[in-house]
């Protein structure tokens, strides 16, 4: 155990953890299918231009504000300007929000790992696994069960502090997981008639690309890049001094960006080569890949490495989560870690098992527009907190931060060469918060 707040290792040791952060369910069951079901290659263009302006200035935000203040979301907002102090505090909301149902879905994530392992899932037939998986997530008790495991997971990982705990999590599990990709993505792309996913995937499609494509893509970026919840904020307060803000700003979404397009290479091509449709969302990864992997040669052991490393992405980008609560109870309620982590944890859970029975036994409870617990949470986090703290966060560090107070940060006090400063700076005090509030207002019309 560290003393006091604690810090990274090294910067390598940050820019794992935070690409961990980022590297979630948003990149292997989201990407992949909103890349194909929006046009392929332009899509992909438009999500790299996005993730260029867009993506890597708010990140350089993030990473800067926390590592000026060396506090959790809420007390940096708070440091600089005590009147901002409760986007901060919404931040930390987000996060534990976010958990009540995240945790739900690494339980079932634990459960097809174990499934694909004893064998359980060896059936091709859609429709059954279809139900299969229906069953499972209603069942009550079982998916509780398996979302403890998870937390406990992410309990003992966060108990151990930043660099020893984190830190060696992250520099474990990341690693594998880049390994592993790679792997299912090579099987994938080898298998005969893989070439018509990777079409479906790549192939630029304007007739497919709308406005619509435009909103989901940056809607994306911001997901997957674990921006606007205050993760990126906590993680950067751990930041040394000397270390090189820009670089990381740079890196953390060119490993995300990687992994995206390998989930791609990984998923699609297998979909197609054994005559699926691709799915969205949870119907991709628990019902049509079980399905792909059954009649894969060797398909079990692709299996047991896919589910594998979807687990290891999503303790990683979990254990974020987690951390800006926690983080915000040491700061600011000067409590111990243990304890700041066993309480975080119990509240998680406690908000989980209402997650968790939506799906099942309490699913004619809704909380508003016909949304159980669980979809409740997710529409509330992604659609409205999210968007609403990048926006917010964008016209506190441009103008009330100030960009000459953020650039002294991010060079170091002058220490480093940044000539990408001037456009940064145009970026987050205009550009930014004007093209989040056009997806905000966007996202939130009826469909
Ligand atoms: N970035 C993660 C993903 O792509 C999701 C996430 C969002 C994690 C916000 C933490 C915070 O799945």
């Amino acid at each position: 155990m560290e003393n006091g707040r604690g810090q990274w290792m090294s910067s390598f040791g940050f820019v794992l953890a935070a690409a961990g952060s980022a590297v979630g369910l948003g990149n292997l069951w989201k990407f992949p299918y909103i890349t194909g079901a929006n046009g392929g290659g332009a899509f992909v263009v438009t999500y790299l231009l996005i993730l260029l302006f867009l993506g890597v200035t708010v990140m350089i935000a993030e990473i800067a504000l926390g590592r000026h203040t060396q506090l959790n979301a809420y007390g940096a907002y708070k440091k600089v300007k005590e009147k901002w102090a409760w986007v901060g505090g919404m931040a930390i909301l987000t996060a534990f929000l976010i958990m009540s149902y995240y945790s739900v879905v690494g339980g079932w994530v634990i459960k097809y790992l174990v499934d694909m392992t004893t064998g359980a899932l060896s059936s091709n037939d859609p429709a059954a696994l279809g139900a299969a998986f229906g069953g499972f997530i209603g069942a009550g008790a079982s998916p509780l069960i398996y979302m403890l495991v998870f937390m406990v997971i992410c309990f003992v990982i966060v108990i151990g502090g930043i660099s020893g705990g984190i830190e060696k999590a992250n520099k474990i599990l990341m690693p594998l997981l880049f390994l592993f990709i790679i792997i299912v993505a090579i099987r994938s792309m080898t298998l005969p008639g893989a070439a018509e996913g990777i079409k479906w995937l790549f192939a630029p499609d304007f007739s497919k690309f709308t406005g619509a494509g435009f909103l989901a893509a940056m809607g994306q970026v911001f997901f997957s890049l674990s921006l606007g919840m205050g993760a990126m904020i906590t993680y950067g307060s751990y930041v040394d001094k000397e270390a090189d803000l820009a670089k990381s700003g740079w890196t953390i979404p060119l490993l995300d960006t990687f992994v995206a397009i390998m989930a791609g290479l990984a998923i699609i091509p297998a979909v197609f080569a054994f005559g699926f449709e691709p799915s969205q969302g949870a119907g991709l990864v628990f019902i049509t890949l079980p399905a792909v992997f059954s009649q894969m040669p060797a398909g079990q052991l692709f299996g047991i490495i896919f589910f594998l490393l979807v687990l290891f992405a999503a303790i990683t980008s979990a254990i974020s989560l987690v951390e800006a609560c926690v983080a915000w109870l040491i700061d600011e309620k000067k409590m111990a870690r243990v304890k700041a982590t066993s309480l975080t944890i119990l509240g998680i859970i406690i908000f989980a098992i209402p997650a968790s029975m939506s799906m099942g036994a309490w699913s004619g409870i809704h909380l508003w527009m016909g949304l159980g617990f669980f979809d409740a949470m997710d529409f509330l986090t992604s659609n409205i907190m999210l968007p609403l703290g990048g926006l917010l966060l964008c016209i506190f560090v441009g103008w009330v931060w100030g960009t000459e107070k953020a650039d002294e940060e991010i060079t170091n006090g002058g220490k480093l060469q940044w000539s990408y400063a001037p456009v940064w700076n145009f970026l987050i005090k205009y550009v930014a918060p004007l093209a989040i509030a056009v997806i905000f207002v966007v996202g939130l019309m009826p469909k």
